[in-house]
């Protein structure tokens, strides 16, 4: 579903607008004019959903260069290695979501939980993925007339990956599951959710000028994102913790 001229929603789940396959996290697809970046891959149980969503907007699978994973939780990236399959892309990540994609056994250790939480069907598998390209903080990723900061911000996860820059005249984040609609975070009990590292990277998202967010969960902000970041940064300064998605 087209949202702005070059980007698109790809997949979204029920904790979103319900594109496609309910536990779909929000995956985005940017046109860069010589081929697409797609940044998340969706929970691989209705891969074929996705695919038409891509077709239905006019792209076609074999241009997307570049398959960048914000996170290694299974809603963003258990469909990592069949988009890979399917595309040719490069598979992008930052170093701590790189390791925890490698990582089988403890992919499968901690799905055993989700599953026994009740949060992913009995039998779901998250089959993990080896990154072509990690990337660190401050590096760019380019791509046709695209520039894009590559900013790794812990805290819902130990690493994080956002893309921050120009697009369609405004200046737009995709934020993975490090900030929502409303100024909402996602913090978790979970091995690598950590408060004190989520706090500095909101706090340090303040100091870049955001017009629109688009987020791995819930509906993208269009115009004004600033506010956005403003109201979760407030909830830190103030010592507290900002609403949190779930
Ligand atoms: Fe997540």
């Amino acid at each position: 579903m087209k949202v702005t001229r070059s980007i698109s929603l790809a997949a979204s789940g029920d904790n979103g607008l319900g594109l496609t396959h309910p536990l779909d996290c929000n995956a985005w697809l940017i046109d860069s004019g010589e081929g697409l970046i797609l940044v998340d891959a969706g929970v691989n149980l209705d891969n074929l959903r996705i695919e038409e969503e891509i077709a239905a907007d006019g792209y076609r699978l074999s241009d997307i260069r570049y398959l960048v994973v914000t996170h290694a939780h299974a809603d963003h990236a258990a469909g990592v290695p069949h988009f890979l399959r399917r595309t040719g892309a490069r598979l992008v990540a930052d170093a701590h979501e790189a390791g925890v994609l490698g990582d089988q056994p403890l992919l499968d250790r901690t799905m055993a939980e989700y599953i026994e939480a009740g949060l992913y069907p009995e039998g779901f598998s998250f089959p993990g993925a080896p990154a072509g390209q990690i990337v660190r903080d401050g590096e760019r990723l380019r791509l046709g007339r695209l520039e894009l900061t590559c900013l790794v911000l812990p805290g819902h996860t130990g690493g994080g990956l956002c893309l921050y820059g120009r697009v369609d005249g405004k200046q737009v984040l995709f934020a993975g599951d490090v900030l929502f609609f409303g100024g909402r975070i996602n913090l978790l009990s979970t091995f690598d959710s950590d408060l004190l590292r989520y706090r500095e990277s909101i706090l340090r998202l303040e100091g870049l000028s955001v017009d629109a967010l688009f987020p791995g969960h819930l509906q993208p902000v269009l115009n004004r994102a600033d506010r956005v970041v403003r109201k979760a940064a407030d909830g830190f300064r103030s010592f507290s913790i900002p609403p949190t998605l779930l």
